[in-house]
């Protein structure tokens, strides 16, 4: 594999172990996968220097310990409207209630990801940095937030945080002699700063004709990679933007396709239709690109939206509208194109869960991606890396890709437990792959799917498959729920209730309860059917409810991919 840049830990501090040894608690909270691979890499690099780190999810920390702690180091994403991701939940809820212990003589320092695109951007991570200074607490190093593009600026965090802790050890000194500095270091893996070109054997589009839906089905080789997954993980997929939007955005700038611009920190250099095409997101707004919109052009008029007080304006203008509209909203011109890159997000990487089985297609991953597009303020809009999928990825193209673990996805652990998995529309997709999984490996457990989407007719995602699953008793059930086909709608939550008896059963069994696709609602339906269950069958109150599923959660046997 080729070398590139990656957090790294710096050779010079490595040499030397800390007179001291200070202990060291990393916690971590996460929902895709990010905050984890972090506090990981963190904690790794911690012990290099010889300190003393452990490092757990927030949901296997014991909190009755958490007066014990001298060091605190927080890693952790926010999700939707502000919400705290499916492991930190307890945890965060622990330290905001009355059982909270007082903290002083606690060290801590907090890394906050989230999205600038969102309202309550990083609030889980602000949260706690502000309750645990309440509690008594000493900050080690400032709370950084990050955007989606969060290398750069965990990176700094962390080099923060080490030097910080390294003061009065023996490692000071070198710290503040430059080592603690990020190294641009030899990479031997394919990672997500080192994505693989992953050749497409196979795209097709998975609903019938007449569906008003557009699904793909991807099959991408691995070969050579040396890139592993399970059943449960994600991959990343760094998309392009569409052809016509760069060209009508280059164009209503009046800037030249092929001028150069710089792509990174490093100062590469990149035609600015490639900047456009592959290194930056224009089809997001946020407040911060708004802001410094608003200095680069000044006299546009822009800032006067900035100005307080109209904040919830501003918030509707934003929203699915892009570059192209704000360039022609406000007739923004003038500027020289590596200036007004210069304050453009990095183009992210796209999350996809993954819909096959490593043992049952060795050397090859497969996707199932719904095409986004919706019609906004006058024009249609395109989801970056769906569109790109559907009208771009033919077979023999190579997809820069990553594999990204979701360890709080898995499988039981027990080929016997019984497993629910509710998946409508692409939701489906880690199921293909625990079925894949479970019919490789002989499990016998029980296995029930909920499935659902629009059309029985034209939207039944892989229907030949669930159907040879449930001839060969991999697939024990399956309820399905198309919400189209009658007058009143049926979603999955309804084959929940309907099934409510036999439902219970199965978790008095010990079955998994797995749930994949939309948060907002799809999950918040379904978590509340489970809860009607307990309540009917069960006879718990609605307090015992919650509790109960929180207590499936903690034990891992309540797992979500939600999105
Ligand atoms: P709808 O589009 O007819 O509203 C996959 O997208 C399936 O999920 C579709 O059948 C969609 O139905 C359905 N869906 C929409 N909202 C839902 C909700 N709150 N709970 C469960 N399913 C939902």
């Amino acid at each position: 594999p080729a070398a590139s840049a990656d957090l790294t830990a710096s050779a010079a501090l490595t040499a030397s172990v800390p007179a001291v040894s200070k202990e060291v608690t990393v916690l971590f909270g996460s929902q895709t996968g990010n905050s984890h691979k972090l506090a990981k890499k963190l904690t790794d690099k911690l012990q290099e220097q010889g300190f003393q780190a452990t490092v757990s999810s927030m949901n296997d920390f014991k909190p009755n310990t958490l007066k014990k702690v001298q060091n605190l180091l927080i890693l952790v994403s926010t999700h939707g409207e502000g919400d705290p991701p499916d492991n930190a939940l307890p945890f965060y809820e622990f330290l905001h209630s009355k059982r909270a212990p007082q903290l002083e003589g606690l060290q801590f320092s907090v890394l906050a990801l989230g999205d600038t695109s969102y309202e309550f951007f990083c609030k889980t991570g602000k949260d706690f940095d502000q309750r645990l200074e309440e509690l008594g607490g000493k900050r080690l190093t400032p709370r950084v937030d990050c955007d989606v593009d969060f290398e750069d600026a965990a990176a700094e965090w962390m080099n923060n945080v080490l030097a910080s802790l390294s003061e009065g050890t023996a490692v000071s000194s070198l710290a503040s002699a430059g080592g603690a500095a990020v190294q641009i270091g030899e990479q031997t893996e394919y990672s997500r700063s080192n994505p693989f070109q992953a050749v497409v054997l196979e795209n097709l589009n998975l609903n019938g004709r007449g569906s008003d839906r557009e699904t793909r089905h991807l099959e991408l080789s691995l070969e050579g990679s040396n890139l592993q997954y399970e059943p449960g993980d994600s991959l990343g997929i760094y998309p392009k933007n569409h052809p016509r939007l760069v060209g009508e955005l280059i164009e209503a700038m009046g800037w030249k396709p092929e001028e150069l611009v710089t792509i990174n920190k490093n100062g590469e250099q990149r035609s600015l239709l490639e900047a456009l095409t592959s290194h930056y997101e224009i089809t997001v707004l946020t407040k911060p690109l708004m802001e410094q919109a608003a200095k680069l052009f000044s006299g546009s008029g822009l800032q006067e939206l900035l100005v307080a007080g109209r904040e919830q304006e501003l918030r509707s203008y934003i929203r699915d509208r892009d570059l192209l509209d704000l360039v022609q909203d406000y007739n923004l011109k003038g500027v020289p194109a590596k200036d007004f890159v210069s304050i453009l997000r990095k183009l992210p990487p796209r999350l996809y869960s993954i819909s096959s089985s490593p043992q049952a297609y060795p050397d090859e991953v497969h996707l199932t991606i719904r095409k986004v597009e919706y019609e906004a303020n006058g024009r249609n809009r395109y989801g970056v890396c769906s569109t790109y999928i559907s009208e771009q990825a033919e077979p023999g193209e190579a997809l820069p890709v990553f594999v990204q673990q979701n360890p709080s996805f898995k499988l039981p652990e027990n080929p016997d437990a019984p497993i629910i998995m509710v998946g409508p529309g692409t939701g489906v997709a880690p199921f293909r792959a625990f079925l894949g999984e479970r019919e490789e490996t002989g499990a016998p457990g029980k296995t029930w799917l909920f499935f659902g989407d629009r059309h029985f007719s034209t939207d039944f995602l892989y229907q030949v498959e669930w159907q040879r699953w449930l001839k060969d008793g991999v697939l024990t059930r399956m309820d399905v729920a198309f919400s189209r086909d009658t007058d009143e709608k049926v979603y999955v939550q309804h084959r929940i209730l309907e099934n409510s008896k036999e439902l219970y059963q199965w978790l008095q069994d010990g079955a998994s309860i797995y749930v994949c696709g939309d948060e907002k609602h799809m999950a918040h339906d379904v978590h509340a059917a489970f809860a009607t269950i307990l309540e009917r069958e069960g006879g718990l109150s609605p307090e015992g409810a919650a509790e109960y599923l929180a207590r499936l959660q903690q034990e891992k046997r309540y797992q979500r991919d939600v999105y």
